[in-house]
């Protein structure tokens, strides 16, 4: 069986229901719940006895022992975090806590038990670092993207927090052993994002006829990759990845926001005609040190492991809008009194600009 962590965030449940998809191997599945853990995205495995939920903190040394001795996993897979840019520049202090300190603990609860293990299993194992492109900074516009040779710059607390965890991996693989393996992949859309993040904000706001925050003059450009291809390159990591090696993870979309959210306002106005969105953009005052390219070079897991994206930004889009439209009561679901406060708060203070 294998060990998740953040299974109930957005990238960790796309995970857990692709894994059953193709596979019958146990798992179980470690979470927090903060605001962004949500086990109504799991409620598809409710009932299955091969998906076992705890509720708990990688920082908890005493749970995560108990629960290595006990499951024997032969690979863990670390998707907890804090993990909005916003978040970490309004309240740096969560993210040092679980990124750096929790990421530490669980690393080091791992080892203790790990280098106890019979040879050939402490050779099987694996430790799957999910990780992010933001650690290597800011590109300029004609900049090559990021390769996984790229030296760390990373500019926000929330991008700090995660370069020190990969550090930390790094250094647990050199010193130790630890058959480690990291991911650094570009931004993720899909199913089950919470609309925090640039694009389900975009679709919740767009059906409420809300306007469309669009920092700064839109011209920042991200790396969009389809969230269920995420999960396929961690898989293909997690089963034929090299160990300490990291590994780069794009879809070769490079997009400017503003373009990104006038993709989706034509297909939001496709499937509910008469709605024409686009007239809700607002340019809003700027995210402070907001990076203004990402780009990802993802030729060595291309050519290393055979790993590409299935899908395009037009597809995944579709899928993406489409999966929002057809899931009003989990979107109203996450839109609770806290996630109000958040966005009242959050966008009070950036008046048009
Ligand atoms: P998310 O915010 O949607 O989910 C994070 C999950 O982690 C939540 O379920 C939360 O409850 C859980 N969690 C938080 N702190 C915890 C703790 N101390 N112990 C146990 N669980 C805890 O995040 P996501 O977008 O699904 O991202 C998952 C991982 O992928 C993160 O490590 C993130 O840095 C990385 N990543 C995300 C993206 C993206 O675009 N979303 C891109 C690249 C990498
Ligand atoms: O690059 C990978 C990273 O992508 C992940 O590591 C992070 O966890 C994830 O949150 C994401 O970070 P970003 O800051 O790029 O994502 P976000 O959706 O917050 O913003 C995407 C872009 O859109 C960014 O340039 C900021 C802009 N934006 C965002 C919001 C929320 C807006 O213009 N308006 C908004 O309201």
């Amino acid at each position: 069986m294998i060990l998740v962590t953040g299974g109930a965030g957005f990238i960790g449940a796309n995970f857990i229901l692709d894994w059953f998809a193709v596979n019958d191997e146990p798992l179980v599945n470690v979470d927090k719940l903060t605001y962004a853990g949500n086990l109504r995205s799991l409620a598809p495995l409710a009932k299955d006895t091969r998906h076992r939920f705890v509720r708990g903190d990688i920082a908890d040394a005493a749970l995560i022992g108990e629960l290595l001795t006990r499951h024997r996993p032969r690979a863990v897979v670390n998707f907890a975090a804090e993990t909005h840019v916003d978040r970490s520049i309004r309240g740096p202090a969560a993210f040092i806590e679980t990124n750096v300190t929790g990421t530490f603990s669980l690393l080091d609860s791992v080892r203790e038990w790990w280098s106890a293990l019979p040879d050939a299993e402490r050779a099987a194992f694996r430790f799957l670092h999910v990780s992010t492109d933001e650690v290597y900074g800011s590109l300029a516009a004609t900049d090559p993207a990021f390769s996984e040779s790229t030296p760390y710059a990373p500019n926000s607390p929330y991008a700090a927090s995660k370069a020190a965890s990969d550090h930390l991996v790094r250094a647990y693989h050199h010193t130790y052993g630890l058959p480690t393996l990291t991911t650094n992949c570009s931004n993720n859309y899909g199913p089950l994002q919470f609309p925090e993040k640039l694009i389900p904000l975009m679709i919740v706001n767009a059906l409420a006829g809300k306007p469309l925050p669009v920092y700064g003059d839109g011209r920042n450009v991200r790396d969009w990759l389809y969230v269920r291809d995420h999960c396929s390159a961690i898989r293909t990591v997690l089963a034929h990845g090299a160990p300490g090696a990291t590994y780069n993870v794009g879809g070769n979309a490079e997009m400017a926001n503003l373009d990104v959210v006038r993709t989706l306002c034509r297909l939001v106005g496709e499937r509910r005609p008469g709605l024409d969105c686009e007239r809700q953009i607002t340019f809003v005052s700027d995210r402070p040190g907001h990076d203004r390219r990402y780009a990802i070079d993802a030729s060595k897991i291309r050519r290393e492991l055979g790993w590409s994206p299935s899908e395009t930004f037009e597809s995944g889009m579709r899928s993406t809008v489409d999966w929002y439209l057809a899931n009003d009561a989990w979107l109203a679901s996450v839109q609770n009194a806290e996630y109000r406060q958040w966005v009242d708060l959050h966008y009070a203070e950036r008046a048009e600009a």
